[in-house]
């Protein structure tokens, strides 16, 4: 099939990537004309596990990158829009970019022959294709959805760094439709893919999305919540999930306690739900408790350490791990960013180190701590280590000699340092 992509953020280009890889004409559209340059050449514009060897087999064959809108969806028979919607100060979803995408998507099919498919993947509340983004489709195409162009709600559930992995290898395929018929098309589309389908309307597809993240960031504020009574009473969570996780009905996936979930998509769909629930007239206080213990999270670990460390004011201090989890450089809602923010507050003298993130920290933190070029470099001169996320490269117990750890994620366990120097933010 000929596939245009609205957007070449992480989902648009894994989602161009992996289609060119199984044999379609892929049009990827970015309005960032550096950013559709460089995916020309075959480079990652951004740090994604597997990407680049999909982009050199694909580029010059059947993938291309373009600035035109019109160019890509003239001839395709589906149309993804992979827009980000960004997070407002309120906590709902931003339109804009989306909004844009369908005017320039609407314009082109204004005079296209055939029935294209345009399928919206961005994140939206549940309700927004329906009365927002169909309605603005039909006025800038002057066309009718259903009868001209065919709209269907097509979720992803890519994690950075595994993104590849788990575009290839679904765990389900959910398809919100308006009629059968777009349904099907994209069904063609994901034929050889081995993966259950769900088919359910537009806004049911959109809830799927955030009931599923929303989902996984309850489980994590609640083992952080049981964690952190844990900690008072001095019990280990990890061996409390062991112990809860021998019954089926629960899952050990997402409840490794810690400093909490950051990233662009949990945190911001958590706090879009909160918002279109309370538009409804529902105040949801299940979901205001997941957000209020993942704002406190990561300052626990500094607390810990005043507690026990006293002040940190003129303390010489490495902070290890700074994207929100390993294998991205995307320091989104980080709790590195509250970790290292808070001991500067408090005086601290911050080191810090990330396999990959250093450009994006030295962008948010500039002048104010230190960049180290390995783990061992950022602790030889400091008296105290905070690790804020589970990066392989942190867990050599010899990097800690005659140090003092706060550790934020299990990436040392209790047995490997001695008690006098350790600390877990909840076990
Ligand atoms: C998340 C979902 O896992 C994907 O299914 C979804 O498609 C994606 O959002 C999205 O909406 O695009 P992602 O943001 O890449 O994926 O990150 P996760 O792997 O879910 O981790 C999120 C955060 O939770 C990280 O900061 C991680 O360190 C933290 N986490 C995760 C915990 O603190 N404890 C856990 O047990 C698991």
């Amino acid at each position: 099939m000929i596939v245009a992509i609205i957007g070449a953020g992480y989902v648009g280009l894994v989602t161009g990537a992996c289609l060119a890889s199984r044999g379609n004409d892929v049009f990827l559209v970015d309005i960032d004309a550096q950013k559709v340059a460089v995916i020309n050449q075959s480079q990652p514009p951004l740090h994604e596990e597997g990407l680049e060897p999909l982009l050199q087999s694909s580029v010059g064959k059947n993938l291309k990158a373009t600035v035109d809108v019109n160019e890509a969806v003239t001839g395709a028979d589906v149309v993804f829009i992979c827009v980000q919607t960004h997070c407002q100060d309120n906590g709902s979803i931003d339109l804009t970019h989306i909004e844009q995408a369908i005017i320039g998507v609407g314009e082109s099919l204004k005079n296209r022959q055939g029935h294209p498919l345009v399928v919206i993947k961005s994140t939206v509340v549940p309700g927004t294709t329906e009365q927002v983004l169909l309605p603005a489709l039909e006025k800038n195409s002057d066309k009718k959805a259903g009868e001209d162009f065919g709209i269907t709600v097509n979720p992803e559930f890519l994690r950075e760094g595994r993104a590849i992995e788990d575009f290839l290898n679904p765990d389900r395929i959910v398809i919100g439709e308006l009629d059968k018929d777009g349904g099907d098309v994209l069904c063609q589309l994901y034929r050889d893919f081995n993966a259950p389908v769900l088919k359910v309307d537009l806004k049911t597809a959109e809830m799927i999305k955030y009931a599923s993240n929303v989902f996984l960031a309850t489980k994590i504020s609640f083992i952080n919540e049981i964690g952190n009574i844990c900690k008072k009473l001095g019990i280990d969570t990890y061996r409390v999930v062991q112990g809860m996780s021998l019954d089926p009905r629960i899952s050990p996936q997402f409840l490794n306690a810690g400093v909490g979930f950051g990233g662009s998509c949990l945190p911001k769909d958590t706090k879009a739900l909160i918002t279109a629930a309370q538009a409804l007239g529902y105040q949801p206080s299940l979901l205001q408790s997941v957000i209020k213990v993942n704002d406190g999270q990561p300052l626990r670990l500094v607390e810990l350490a005043a507690g026990r460390e006293g002040e940190l004011s003129q303390r010489k201090v490495a902070v290890l791990g700074l994207a929100f989890k390993p294998g991205t450089d995307d320091m989104r809602d980080s709790p590195s960013i509250k970790i290292v923010n808070e001991l500067l507050r408090r005086g601290a003298l911050v080191t810090a180190f990330d396999p990959v993130a250093m450009d994006n920290a030295r962008s948010i933190f500039g002048k104010e701590i230190d960049y180290a070029t390995s783990a061992k470099d950022a602790v030889s001169d400091v008296e105290l280590v905070f690790i804020v996320t589970e990066c392989s490269e942190f867990n050599d117990p010899v990097l800690y000699r005659g140090k003092k750890v706060f550790c934020g994620r299990r990436v040392i366990t209790p047995n490997q340092i001695d008690d006098d120097n350790y600390e877990g933010v909840c076990w």
